[in-house]
């Protein structure tokens, strides 16, 4: 069994990842904000979870345009969230209770507010210090139209022109300008970035946007033709390698490049890969001598659906096998809907609509939601493989679906002219206690607003009560270090319909009841169910349940 306290360099194969969104997760100093002092004091919950690792969304200087994905300096942290003492401070306390720490790389995209962004404003068309970023002249007689139709992911075109009449590429907000990774300077300043962390004691590293590093700016440059095809969806029709910024083959060398760095610190700092790309491509930024991981999202988009979920387990342990990576699995994080409201959605749901509607249309049972959440929890944490857990799941918080639209603050917003809310749904600052301003997150209030419903299901109400949603995650943390013999699972084939039924190698078995009824369990012991089993001992809809 891999030794996740020790120094083992595969520590990160199996292990259960908590995603801490710092700025939502607790407020030390009562300015509304959370921040790395809080952090450290909550640490003690991590613990008590059993996870094995905390990942850190960005806390780097940073004017928020995009929640802290507009990093305005790799190397020191938002004067805001505290110092870089405060910093070391957390890595240590994490460390002493057994815990690893990872934090997330933005290598894409800096701020605009970025001493090289402002250097290639300063310095103008034409200078050495715009090579470090995408600039173009535009098309039309006088330059006026954007250099080619590329679209944002957040909206409208992926080009901003500036005072001096060129353009420059923003694949995200146009506060977040793209990188040229062609440039020298931009390789050897992530390469310091790396070292700075990895001296600094960090154990690993998230990829924010693996897959767009590399791009095609041959000129002219291809325009796609359809604004359609500049979304990552579009890759699925696309030749490999074809799409001008998105999964080209030249991205790798890159991550090579990261891998050197990486395994010269004893134990090796593992990183995961953010890349938004089909299954089969996605799993080479895994690679051993690459990132190592990779976020499974067909997982994360699977509906709640036997057929479907078996087949999306199937395919990701074959692919990460064949890739020499170990799987991972995620149903939640800061940028999509919460499971315990997204899996209640009805196939072909229009989640941006459903937001919009402020979560009435269609409305979700949050009591048959969260029974769902759960269910697909145990199921997911029986799987071989790493499982990374969004702040907040644990104690099975819904998706805040009816924040109003005037506290909303995801550039998605503004950028798409208010037609699409957003994700600040999933990043309302998390309830700690059932009273205070804001639920215990801090002194004072919280930079969203939390609703009255919170308290229920804040920390102080599940902790230590048998059958919250609290002790069913401690509960399932603590076993699964039984399961962690082997990376394989084997398939029963005479369950019922309906059910997912599987033994990992030491015999351990995990049902998980997806159809309308409840079904007999096989024989064994139930060590775990995700609800209380039917009072004639069956495995009701809905439910998940471990045996020995
Ligand atoms: C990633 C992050 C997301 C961010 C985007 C741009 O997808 O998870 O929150 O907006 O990158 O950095």
């Amino acid at each position: 069994m891999p030794d996740l306290s020790s120094r083992d360099p595969d520590w990160w194969r199996q292990a259960v990842v908590y995603q801490v969104y710092p700025r939502s997760f607790a407020d030390a100093d009562g300015d509304g904000l959370g921040d790395i002092r809080g952090v450290t004091e909550r640490l003690s919950h991590l613990a008590a979870l059993g996870v094995d690792a905390l990942w850190l969304s960005p806390f780097y200087p940073s004017e928020l345009a995009d929640g802290g994905y507009d990093v305005a300096d790799y190397r020191d942290v938002d004067p805001r969230l505290g110092t870089l003492d405060d910093f070391d401070a957390m890595v240590e306390e994490a460390h002493r209770l057994g815990l690893k720490v990872m934090v997330d790389i933005v290598p894409n995209h800096t701020s605009h507010q970025h001493v090289w962004f402002r250097e290639a404003l300063a310095a103008g068309a034409g200078s050495v210090a715009r090579e470090r970023y995408v600039f173009r002249d535009g098309r039309g007689a006088r330059g006026e139209l954007p250099p080619s139709d590329w679209q944002s992911v957040f909206g409208g075109s992926a080009w901003q022109r500036v005072p001096d009449g060129q353009w420059y590429l923003h694949m995200f907000a146009p506060q977040q300008p793209d990188l040229n990774w062609a440039h020298p300077d931009v390789r050897a300043g992530f390469r310091t970035t790396l070292r700075f962390w990895a001296d600094r004691g960090v154990d690993g590293f998230r990829v924010d946007v693996a897959h767009a590093l590399a791009k095609d700016l041959t000129e002219p440059l291809r325009d796609l033709g359809d604004p359609e095809l500049s979304g990552e969806e579009a890759l699925t029709g696309m030749a490999p390698g074809s799409h001008p910024f998105y999964d080209r083959d030249e991205v790798h060398e890159i991550y090579r490049d990261w891998r050197k760095i990486l395994d010269s610190y004893s134990p090796p700092r593992m990183a995961v890969a953010e890349a938004w790309v089909p299954g089969a491509r996605r799993v080479l930024y895994a690679r051993p001598d690459e990132l190592g991981q990779a976020f499974n999202f067909e997982y994360l988009q699977a509906h709640w659906d036997p057929g479907e979920l078996r087949r999306v387990i199937v395919d990701s342990l074959a692919q990460a096998r064949a890739a020499g990576a170990s799987a991972t699995w995620v149903l939640s994080n800061h940028d999509v809907v919460r499971h315990a409201s997204r899996l209640m959605l009805p196939e072909g749901t229009d989640e941006n609509a459903w937001l919009l509607s402020g979560g009435t249309a269609p409305g979700i049972d949050r009591a048959a939601g969260l029974r769902r959440a759960r269910a697909a929890t145990l199921l997911m944490l029986a799987l071989p493989g790493s499982s990374y857990v969004y702040q907040g799941e644990e104690l099975g918080l819904p998706e805040v679906a009816d924040l109003p639209f005037a506290t909303l603050q995801d550039p998605i917003w503004e950028q798409t002219g208010h037609i699409r809310k957003g994700r600040d749904g999933c990043r309302v600052p998390l309830p700690w206690s059932v009273g205070g301003p804001s639920y215990g997150f801090g002194e004072s209030g919280a930079w969203l607003p939390q609703p009255e419903w919170f308290a229920g299901y804040s920390v102080e109400a599940q902790d230590g009560v048998e059958g919250s949603t609290l002790e069913l995650y401690r509960r399932a943390l603590r076993l699964r270090r039984k399961l962690l013999e082997g990376e394989t699972l084997t398939w029963a084939e005479d369950g019922p319909d309906g059910v997912l039924q599987f033994a990992r190698s030491d015999g351990w078995r995990c049902v998980a009841n997806l159809s309308g009824e409840p079904v007999a369990l096989p024989a064994g012991e139930v060590v775990i169910s995700s609800s209380p089993l039917e009072a004639d001992g069956r495995l009701g809809t809905d439910t998940t349940a471990w045996l020995t």
